[in-house]
């Protein structure tokens, strides 16, 4: 028995984690495989039920867990509150609280999508990259932080704002040890991407991740400067295997990256701990409140975390592939929700693709 905490968030949250519930049920009794779900609030749903978007028995849920699945946080109506209130702060506190310092973002290209990438096709096919994201560090989490008040030479008081950007040794070994992992078991390459021709900390981080790179002597390892990095994504993505980058490059070069693929709507992900705290997986798009309720949202990229789910925290790997294979097959035969959809596809609602993709789940 698998113990899964699912965490409900704002938005589309609801629809996309029904989605891959409806595939994990079918998972269950095609692999034999029995889950168990606990159902928790986060976000601004926690905030409305609890008065805090990340109550302590939101916690407790998680850790008393095998792994955990989240939809989305987030709402336009929440932005008024005060910061420490925000549903965002509220992904980061779980992060920090389960200690997920790796953020496996997997960019898969499904030859079927090729026209719904604005990359021409023989640019974005066959591309696949891992980007490997550190997820507890940088200026998301760095001390000192804050808006303060200064002095201007002519004497008027002015706001300030600041974040720092820090790493050290620990933080930069453990990240660059799972992006050498995870490229062991790719095409062997990782590319440090940072900014090191301005910022010390990316000097550290080029100067730990050489070190670390000694263990692994079959890896080649290259760096590359983020700016540059920006655009060979959309010039050159198959030039890469596995991304290895920090907290703040690795959030904005991930939503990058799901061009490639098509959609924001396809991309999953998994964070990861030390082993000694469960696992986390969650799709890299927003709660999308706009379409929220309307039946129209991509699962795909929620229901590919709950593949990742499979695969890494219960060692299920033909299941995990079971589903990748009945996706693309839904793919294939043309089945797509709105933000995929073109010419000559048939259009389907969350619901309607959701099924397609369960009849194509077997062993
Ligand atoms: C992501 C998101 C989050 C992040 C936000 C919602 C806090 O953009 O998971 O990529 O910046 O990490
Ligand atoms: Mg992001």
């Amino acid at each position: 028995m698998k113990k899964i905490t699912v965490l409900q968030g704002d938005g589309v949250s609801d629809e996309i984690l029904s989605s891959a519930i409806k595939v994990l049920d079918k998972v269950s009794d095609v692999f034999d495989i029995k889950f168990n779900y606990s159902y928790a609030p986060i976000g601004g749903r926690a905030y409305g039920i609890e008065g805090h978007p990340l109550p302590n028995s939101t916690i407790e849920t998680c850790l008393n867990s095998d792994a955990v699945l989240l939809g989305a946080v987030g709402d336009w109506k929440y932005d008024t509150l005060e910061p420490s209130l925000r549903p965002e702060k509220a992904l980061l506190g779980i992060r920090k609280a389960l200690n997920l310092f790796a953020n496996l973002r997997p960019v898969t290209v499904f030859d079927e999508l090729l026209d719904s990438s604005p990359l021409k096709n023989e640019i974005a096919k066959d591309a696949d990259i891992m980007i490997v994201r550190e997820l507890t560090g940088d200026v998301y989490f760095g001390e000192p932080k804050g808006i303060s008040t200064k002095k201007t030479l002519d004497g008027r008081q002015i706001k300030v704002g600041y974040n720092n950007m820090i790493y050290d040794e620990d933080e930069i070994e453990r990240i660059a040890r799972v992006a050498f992992d995870a490229a062991s078991k790719r095409r062997k390459k990782v590319c440090l991407v940072d900014k090191a021709n301005v910022l010390d900390v990316s000097r550290l981080f080029r100067e730990v991740t050489t070190r670390v790179s000694k263990e692994f002597s079959d890896i080649e390892l290259s760096f590359m400067y983020v700016d540059n990095c920006a655009m060979q994504l959309v010039l050159n993505p198959r030039q890469f295997d596995v991304i290895l980058t920090g907290n703040i490059f690795g959030d904005i070069l991930s939503d990058e990256a799901s061009t490639i693929a098509g959609s924001l709507g396809m991309l999953a992900s998994a964070s990861m701990s030390d082993g000694k705290t469960p696992f986390m997986y969650e799709p890299i798009h927003g709660s999308a409140p706009d379409i929220k309720g309307k039946n129209i949202v991509n699962p795909i990229a929620t229901i590919l975390s709950a593949a990742m789910m499979l695969k890494y925290s219960f060692g299920q790997k033909e299941a995990c592939d079971a589903i990748y294979r009945a996706v693309k097959e839904v793919l294939k035969d043309g089945y797509r929700t709105k933000d995929i959809f073109s010419n000559g596809n048939i259009l389907c609602s969350t619901d309607e693709i959701t099924d397609k993709i369960i009849e194509r789940i077997y062993k």
